[in-house]
């Protein structure tokens, strides 16, 4: 199988997640995508999708399925998401779309989160993944000097802009023992809008699409 039709696989298999009736959130990229296109599938047996970016909004919105903001709704069973990397504790690197500070956000709201993943973004250990972190504009070059204290070579994601207006940088050679204990000091550095660990709040579900058929993992 390519990796297009293992997306496609776990895309698919997340449906058995929605709950019919109820709002959706909806993740950002090209696994996302494939949910999305399933979704469509289904749209009558469900009242609509919050999205965690505009690319996202604008997908559903095509497929003809009601996009709400997330404040227009008071609670979010679900949300289903694409990751970077994965780990079995179900923590990840997210944001390679750059659409990590709304995905964050929308993930804090649902009940569960389901990640969907291919093979390959199931890791032994996060940090292969360059770090994703969105900044405020004016603080790129106290954030950046920030990161390198910690261990961190970030680079400026070029002509990017994320939805909220703000830069993207993406930091390798972090050495991530303790994945919930960095996400939190990097959040700490003033500036920074979030970053791209998911770990304080991981995903509860991971459907990882593998050769021989799409596993479902929970946190070990
Ligand atoms: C976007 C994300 C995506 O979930 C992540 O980048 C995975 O994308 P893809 O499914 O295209 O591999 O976090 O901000």
């Amino acid at each position: 199988m390519t990796q297009d039709e293992l997306k496609t696989a776990v895309g698919q298999a997340a449906i058995a997640h929605v709950v019919e009736g109820e709002v959706v959130g909806v993740g950002t990229g090209s696994t996302a995508n494939c949910f999305i296109d399933e979704l469509a599938t289904i749209k009558h047996r469900i009242r609509g999708a919050v999205a965690s970016s505009e690319a996202t909004r604008k997908r559903l919105e095509a497929h003809g399925i009601r996009v709400y903001g997330l404040d227009e709704v008071e609670h979010l069973p679900v949300y289903v998401d694409g990751a970077d990397e994965i780990n079995a504790a179900m923590q990840m690197i997210k944001g390679g779309g750059g659409a990590l500070t709304r995905e964050k956000i929308v993930a804090a709201v649902a009940r569960k989160f389901v990640c969907i993943a291919d093979a390959t973004k199931m890791v032994p250990r996060l940090g292969r993944y360059p770090l994703p972190v969105e900044v405020i504009p004016m603080a790129l070059g106290h954030v950046r000097r920030e990161l390198a204290k910690i261990g961190g070579s970030p680079v400026l994601r070029r002509g990017f802009v994320s939805d909220n207006g703000n830069l993207i940088i993406d930091v390798s050679g972090l050495s991530i023992d303790d994945p919930s204990a960095l996400e939190t000091r990097i959040n700490q550095i003033v500036g920074v809008v979030t970053n791209g660990l998911f770990a304080c709040r991981p995903a509860d579900v991971c459907l990882l699409g593998m050769a021989a058929g799409v596993q479902t993992l929970l946190a070990s």
